[in-house]
């Protein structure tokens, strides 16, 4: 959740550290704050609310400093006070650290400083860290003794990074259960909660694995396990481009992303057909060999907008591979006993690849002897890398906390997935399978006539910004995309709004419509039109005010609904697609005329690496 950014060995470090920040920002923004080695020690500054206070704090004078570690915090335990807000400092403020996770047992390591006369000035779990090395110091030890030390005395889950004012080109970080990135410079070297805040100074990062305790001077990186033993991990290079994690002109990260999307569907379908052009193949699952054939069963896993992905990817499997499939929230897989095993393929979908729950489910149904197929976005991500297989969504980074193009990268995903398992266990022959692979391969351009609607879509956000509440309906494929439109709404605008399946309607949400209550209704041709139809009619009959997604020209559900948000024609199977993106719009426009702050809603974040 917390995002955190450490440099070695580059001059002008405080505006390299907030730079890095502003990129790390969507992990959480109730406080941001740097610690800075300077010739008079380490100067530490810390202001509660967005980065931009810091900011203003710290324009007042020069860049400056080679070596430092800064923070943005989305709060656990304490409020968002200043008091709270990360570097925390040990008594002579000599030691700084930053941190990401939650650590279980800071009560009674609190308990126990105190009772050696240590003062506590926040109430975060975080700040006995500071107190703990600066003892291991005091103590004889080096930085990186002292933080392999203290880690061994940690439960929870965490990312550390510690800087001293004793070893002015040093710092020191751990990993448990919480992403951190070493980047190799030149001269220089960085760390960072995630690879996109490295990327302006290097493209070369080494992930490091739990429990890795890293040194860093400009020069020099070493990794050693807790007890000192030095490890080696694999460097990788990362093609994506820097330019990708700005702006470029738009007012917000969220609406570049939803025009991002018919590139990224097309990336993620890059290297999965075969040289025909007529056959999905994906490379990564030839990894699982005769396994894929004998699969029983599926699940997904996954949390948020990625779980919304799995309903869509239930309807793809069992239409066109015909085995059984689950959709499981992560966090409720975790803690049952789910049947694990070599017959059941468990498929975690995350964009982070870093997602507590989502990692715990993957470990566990790895334990039981599951094969793993992750669909994750971040590359050198922990799902990637604990995965039997992993196929890439070609989104590149995401920085809208409201996920779109992730979302829409993991469906064509799915739907890889779907016709290589029926290509591949022969349940689809090669011309079921090459009628299907066509379609696919035009529905970027779909996606961008569905984009070109956008200014029809903004006037009729502009008419029900008002709205209390907001219902949202959809059935078969569009079901979770009824889900999906429900949830970007509630999360940008703080509208409160639900997604139902459209035959549901009239077993308890019926109850809510009235004049007042803007119904949007996913109503594109496939199976369940005429149902959907009769759907809009319910709606109508009490009162309700219709917003229906239809195919262009449409004039039956025309002629029905109050509104219309058209898309282009396109197969059933693959309207989720095409659908959401006029939903994407609709909330961002809502939120936008409300005032919200579309890219960094409130509460919010974007990679949950806590429980
Ligand atoms: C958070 C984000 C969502 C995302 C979910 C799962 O709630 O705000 O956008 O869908 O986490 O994240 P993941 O990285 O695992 O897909």
């Amino acid at each position: 959740m917390c995002g955190i950014i450490g440099v070695t060995g580059r001059d002008g470090c405080s505006r390299i550290l907030l730079e890095g920040l502003r990129s790390l920002e969507y992990r959480g923004y109730d406080s941001a704050g740097v610690a800075v080695q300077t010739a008079d020690g380490l100067v530490v500054v810390r202001r509660p609310g967005k980065l931009a206070e810091l900011e203003g704090v710290l324009a007042e004078r020069e860049p400056f400093g080679r070596t430092g570690i800064g923070h943005t915090r989305w709060a656990t335990h304490g409020p968002p006070t200043q008091q709270n807000a990360h570097p925390h400092v040990d008594g002579p403020e000599r030691v700084a650290v930053i941190h990401n996770g939650i650590i279980e047992n800071h009560e009674a390591l609190r308990a126990e400083l105190v009772a050696r006369g240590v003062t506590f000035r926040s109430e975060t779990d975080t700040e006995i860290l500071a107190h703990l090395v600066s003892e291991r110091i005091e103590a004889g030890d080096d930085l990186g003794q002292a933080t392999a030390h203290v880690a061994g005395r940690l439960d929870g889950s965490y990312s550390f990074a510690v800087v001293s004012a004793d070893r002015p080109d040093e710092l020191a970080a751990v990993r448990h259960q919480s992403p951190l990135i070493l980047g190799i410079g030149d001269g220089a070297n960085f760390l960072a909660s995630d690879i996109p805040a490295l990327l302006p100074h290097t493209k070369v990062v080494m992930p490091l694995e739990d429990d890795d305790v890293a040194v860093l001077t400009p020069d020099k990186v070493t990794v050693t396990d807790v007890h000192g033993q030095v490890v080696t991990r694999p460097v990788r290079t990362i093609d994506w481009d820097p330019v990708r994690i700005q702006k470029g002109g738009y007012r917000h990260f969220m609406m570049k992303e939803i025009e991002e999307q018919p590139a990224a569907v097309a990336a993620t379908m890059t290297g999965c057909l075969t040289d025909d052009g007529f056959t999905i193949r994906i490379p990564a699952l030839d990894a699982l060999g005769d396994r894929l054939a004998q699969l029983e069963r599926l699940t997904f896993v996954a949390c948020g907008t990625s779980w919304h992905a799995g309903l869509a990817g239930k309807f793809f499997i069992e239409n066109l591979v015909g085995i059984p499939v689950d959709v499981d929230y992560a966090s409720e897989f975790r803690y049952r006993q789910t049947q694990a095993g070599p017959g059941h393929l468990v498929v975690p979908i995350t964009q982070s690849g870093e997602t507590l729950d989502t990692m715990v489910a993957l470990r566990q149904a790895k334990q039981g002897g599951s094969p793993i197929v992750s669909v994750v976005n971040v590359p050198e991500s922990a799902a990637d890398r604990e995965s039997d297989a992993a196929i890439m969504t070609e989104a590149g980074p995401e920085i809208g906390v409201a996920s779109t193009k992730a979302f829409t990268t993991q469906l064509v995903a799915l739907y890889m997935l779907a016709l290589d398992l029926a290509g591949r266990r022969g349940a689809l022959d090669a011309a079921a399978l090459r009628e299907r692979v066509q379609p696919l391969r035009r529905i970027r351009y779909a996606m961008e006539g569905a984009l070109r609607h956008a200014d029809a879509v903004r006037d009729v956000a502009h008419r029900y910004a008002d709205a209390r509440d907001f219902l949202f309906l959809g059935r078969g494929v569009n079901y979770p995309i009824a889900l999906e439109g429900a949830l970007k709404l509630k999360e940008i605008s703080y509208i409160h709004a639900e997604g139902y399946p459209a035959g549901e309607m009239k077993h308890g949400p019926i109850a809510l419509i009235d004049g007042d209550m803007p119904v949007v209704v996913v109503a594109t041709p496939g199976r369940v039109y005429d149902k959907v139809l009769a759907n809009i009619q319910e709606v109508r009959s009490r009162a309700g005010k219709v917003i229906a997604v239809c195919a262009e020209g449409d004039e039956r559900v025309a002629a029905q609904a109050d509104e219309v948000l058209e898309v282009p024609r396109v197969d059933e199977d693959l309207s989720c697609l095409v659908n959401v993106v006029p939903l994407q719009l609709l909330a961002y426009f809502i939120a936008e005329k409300r005032g919200c702050d579309i890219d960094q809603p409130r509460n919010l974040a974007k990679s949950v690496t806590v429980e």
